[in-house]
């Protein structure tokens, strides 16, 4: 540990701490994107500090700072300036645009992590280019946060990180891009964006023509994959909680989160402030939907804000479009989530449950016939399990319980998951996931704009959240007791046991929207479903 000293952001303390730069110490500065964490770029045992102070690994190059175009040829940093790299200095600098150049003989491998490219750029923000210009170096700067972690904004987010590790902390207020500024590599046949910010690919091309986009960008790279920026293989930008991006129409999306947060009161929403009056779960806001500089500038602090959310344990954000500024935010959220995203298809979806025997698949019948398409989850069920990795993982908990054929011995799982409780819940706890996968596939393949979840356990399995509307067939004990009789020709007692297994009817009327009762007549039922149905549909 050493004392770090909180500086302010006056010509006294930015003159400490210019002197503490050219002694080969460690200062956390402002700029316009990010908190950098900065070392004299050409003294290589500096500069590993930086990698010792963050955990960052080895192999991941840092970006050098400079206050004047002139510093890059005064301090010989780059192999050539190029004219292209002039156009875009000139359009750009000061700001958050970073340039990948055939690097200079004085920069050490520290820097560059052994690269022979480097990566240069003039922040705006004026302490940064104080603080550049009274040290009179080149400042080496990655963001100012532990490795992993997201990038600070304010001076309170570096002191998190950072306090006791480096020799001093300037506070020059909130960060206003808010995310990193957009790197470009000019040593590839064709300009290619590695990291998105807020300049734009659209305004870096309005001033050299075409570029292109990094593929690691927007996807995830193969873990063989060379990444061309290094920092893009890692995890990044994470908070504790897990991130899961949840791609959809706002109604979906708001509705999607209420209903998960019924079942998990662990779940948190990252959302647009448009919405965050409907969603009754935790949330935080990354400000207008339409405002996305607003949203980068906030991204970072929204993130760190969500873990002190109490008792939080995933967070659903909503997934920007990843074009314009909007491709920075699905960058780093992305990322934030480890690939991970949800996708909320684009059709009504209706979800049907109810008690055994109440006239669900009847219900569902009569829907069809109205235009729904009806995705059962007996169905889906039965497809899913011949899924080799479902297979694999119903022998990994229950032995061996394949025919010779390898298709799967259905009675034989029957079997076992009805002998207990907690196989019974093994079993769903390995299919669920895959049936309800299943089942939002064929609804985002449906011809219909209108589905139908036809599931008995469609709470259970977790289909409910994505529903727009979830209406419950219920009907009178006798009733239900007699059509099951007549239909699976099965005993009295057996029914019995099967309904107390059940939910209550008092369960259903507490998680549905609409109830629709079945102890009428087909033709007072059809009538009843018709007119909800078109209610349902605005019609
Ligand atoms: O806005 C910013 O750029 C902030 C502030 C402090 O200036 N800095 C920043 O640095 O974000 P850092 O180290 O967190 O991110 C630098 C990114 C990494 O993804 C790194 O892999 C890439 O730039 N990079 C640096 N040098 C490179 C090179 N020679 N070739 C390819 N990528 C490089
Ligand atoms: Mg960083």
């Amino acid at each position: 540990m050493i004392k770090t000293l909180h500086l302010s952001d006056s010509e006294q303390d930015i003159l400490t701490a210019a002197a503490i730069l050219k002694d080969g110490g460690l200062v956390a500065m402002p700029t316009e994107t990010v908190y950098g964490l900065a070392a004299d770029a050409l003294n290589g045992q500096a500069v590993r500090r930086i990698f010792e102070a963050k955990g960052r690994p080895a192999d991941n190059p840092l970006i050098v700072h400079i206050a004047d175009i002139e510093d890059i040829e005064r301090l010989s940093l780059v192999e050539e300036f190029t004219d292209m790299a002039r156009r875009l200095a000139e359009a750009f600098w000061p700001g958050p645009l970073t340039m990948i150049l055939g690097k200079g003989d004085v920069i050490p491998d520290e820097v560059s992590s052994g690269l022979s490219t480097v990566a240069v750029r003039m922040p705006s923000h004026p302490v940064a280019r104080s603080l550049i210009r009274h040290s009179g170096l080149a400042l080496a700067a990655p963001s100012a946060n532990t490795s992993g972690k997201p990038s600070p904004t304010t001076a309170a987010h570096v002191i998190d990180d950072m306090d006791g590790r480096i020799e001093a902390i300037i506070d020059g207020g909130s960060s206003s891009v808010g995310v990193e500024s957009t790197v470009i590599t000019l040593v590839t046949q064709r300009p290619r964006i590695l990291r998105p910010g807020i300049i734009t690919r659209e305004e870096i091309e309005a001033v050299i023509g075409d570029i292109e986009v990094d593929s690691a960008v927007l996807e995830r790279l193969d873990d063989e994959e060379k990444a061309s920026s290094p920092g893009m293989k890692y995890k990044h930008y994470a908070p504790k909680a897990r991130v899961i991006l949840v791609r959809g129409a706002d109604d979906k999306y708001v509705s999607f989160i209420n209903r998960s947060y019924r079942q998990d009161r662990s779940v948190a929403a990252l959302c647009y402030e448009d919405d965050i009056d409907k969603i009754n779960a935790p949330a935080v806001s990354l400000g207008a939907k339409d405002d996305l500089r607003k949203q980068a500038s906030r991204l970072f602090d929204a993130l760190r804000e969500v873990d002190r959310i109490d008792g939080v344990g995933t967070v659903y954000a909503h997934c920007p479009e990843a074009r314009g500024v909007g491709m920075a935010l699905y960058n780093r959220l992305i990322r934030a989530a480890a690939f991970t995203v949800i996708d909320l298809p684009d059709k009504r979806i209706i979800g049907l449950s109810g008690q055994t025997g109440a006239g669900k698949s009847v219900v569902a019948d009569i829907m069809r016939r109205l235009g729904a398409e009806v995705i059962s989850a007996d169905m889906a069920a039965r497809e899913v399990v011949e899924e080799p990795e479902v297979k694999a993982a119903l022998c990994a908990a229950f032995g061996d319980v394949l025919l010779p054929d390898r298709s799967l011995d259905r009675p034989k799982i029957a079997r076992i998951a009805f002998s207990s409780r907690e196989h019974l819940q093994r079993l769903n706890d390995i299919t669920h996931p895959h049936i309800v996968a299943r089942m939002l596939d064929k609804a985002a393949h449906a011809e219909s704009d209108t589905v139908v979840f036809d599931a008995p356990q469609l709470f259970e399995a977790g289909a409910d959240r994505y529903c727009d509307c979830i209406i419950s067939i219920l009907s009178a004990k006798d009733k239900r007791i007699e059509r099951l009789i007549s239909r699976d020709n099965i005993d009295k007692d057996s029914i019995e046991l099967r309904m107390s297994a059940q939910h209550s009817e008092e369960f259903f009327i507490a998680h549905s929207d609409c109830v629709i009762r079945n102890d009428g007549t087909l033709s007072e039922l059809t009538q009843e479903v018709e007119r909800v149905y078109r209610r349902l549909r605005y019609e």
